[in-house]
């Protein structure tokens, strides 16, 4: 595929921005990544990397001039929504946002939390801007696994983790990745929702042991209660995100993952497995 737009990719460093940048390169895009830290960026010279904040929105301004499309990866506080939104819509004409599957009706997508108010908020601002838009809803990232897992599993065999048999169907970031590419240089997406999810719906305990096959160790599954994660994890991460885990786990316990073939459908390849994920990443996961 060759692809003419010029592209923002705004989160570029992160697991999927990352993916887009070098899978738009691929095309012929002309391609600008912005991250916050230009110099720990660590992209190869023909990607033009420039200096942005989503909290200042004044740094938005250079990122966006000369580019048309733009894909979005919100990571930024609340109070930043609207004004980095209106500095977007000034300048681009077509956005992808990396959004979450709001509208789907399984109960580990459908718990109330902030982050959801959020989100919601980004893309109503979106929807009534004028630009053209494609929401893209991927279920669990794979990605999860890295900072989740792979601290426990660089040092030993057993993972403590709670909610074992909660099945998920992990997402590869290539894959999103893939979506986003044709939703940013292709007519014919415009208002398209695309919920994208992994191929296969494996619980916790699935997802450690398909791990360990692709590092070739056998690794164990722990479980801990849901209190003791939290206060074990309290120090690491926000409690507002452990809090969001949580509720969203306990409510899909005993239902089967949601999967869809939106990622086939729209990039006419099968959906990496978690297992492809896995040994992509194997080197994250050893000592
Ligand atoms: N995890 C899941 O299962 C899941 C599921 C559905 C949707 N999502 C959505 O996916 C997104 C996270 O994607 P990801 O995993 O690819 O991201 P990530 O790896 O966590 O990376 C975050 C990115 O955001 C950038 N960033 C952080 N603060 C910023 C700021 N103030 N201004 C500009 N850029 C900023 C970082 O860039 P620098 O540090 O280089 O500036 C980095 O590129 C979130 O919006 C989340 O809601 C996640």
């Amino acid at each position: 595929m060759s692809c003419m737009e010029r592209v923002l990719v705004i989160g570029a460093t992160g697991n999927v921005g990352r993916q887009v940048v070098s899978q738009l390169a691929s095309t012929g895009a002309d391609v600008r990544a912005m991250t916050r830290k230009p110099d720990a960026a660590g992209f190869p010279p023909q990607i033009e990397v420039m200096r942005g904040d989503l909290s200042f929105p004044d740094t938005l301004d250079r990122c966006l001039h000369g580019t048309d499309t733009v894909f979005l990866v919100w990571s930024a506080p609340a109070a930043a929504v609207v004004p980095a939104l209106a500095r977007i819509v000034q300048h681009a004409r077509r956005i992808v946002l990396l959004s979450a599957p709001l509208k789907t009706p399984h109960p580990l997508f459908q718990q109330p939390n902030p982050h959801r108010v959020m989100v919601e908020k980004i893309e109503q601002l979106i929807e009534t801007s004028g630009l053209e838009w494609t929401f893209l809803r991927p279920g669990m990232l794979a990605a999860n696994a890295l900072g989740w897992w792979a601290p426990q599993i660089r040092v030993g065999d057993v993972v403590r983790w709670p909610y074992v048999d909660v099945p998920t169907a992990p997402i590869h970031e290539r894959d999103i990745a893939a979506v986003a590419v044709r939703a940013l240089c292709q007519s014919g997406h415009a208002g398209a929702e695309y919920v994208l999810t992994g191929p296969q719906s494996l619980t916790h305990a699935e997802q450690v042991s398909t791990i360990g096959c692709a590092i070739g160790r056998s690794l164990r599954i722990e479980e801990i209660s849901p209190g003791e994660w939290r206060r074990e994890w309290l120090p690491i991460w926000p409690e507002a995100l452990l809090d969001m885990l949580l509720n969203a786990w306990a409510a899909a316990a005993g239902h089967a993952a949601f999967v869809t073939s939106a990622v086939a459908e729209i990039t006419g390849a099968p959906a990496h497995t978690f297992f492809d994920w896995a040994t992509d990443h194997a080197g994250e996961f050893r000592a």
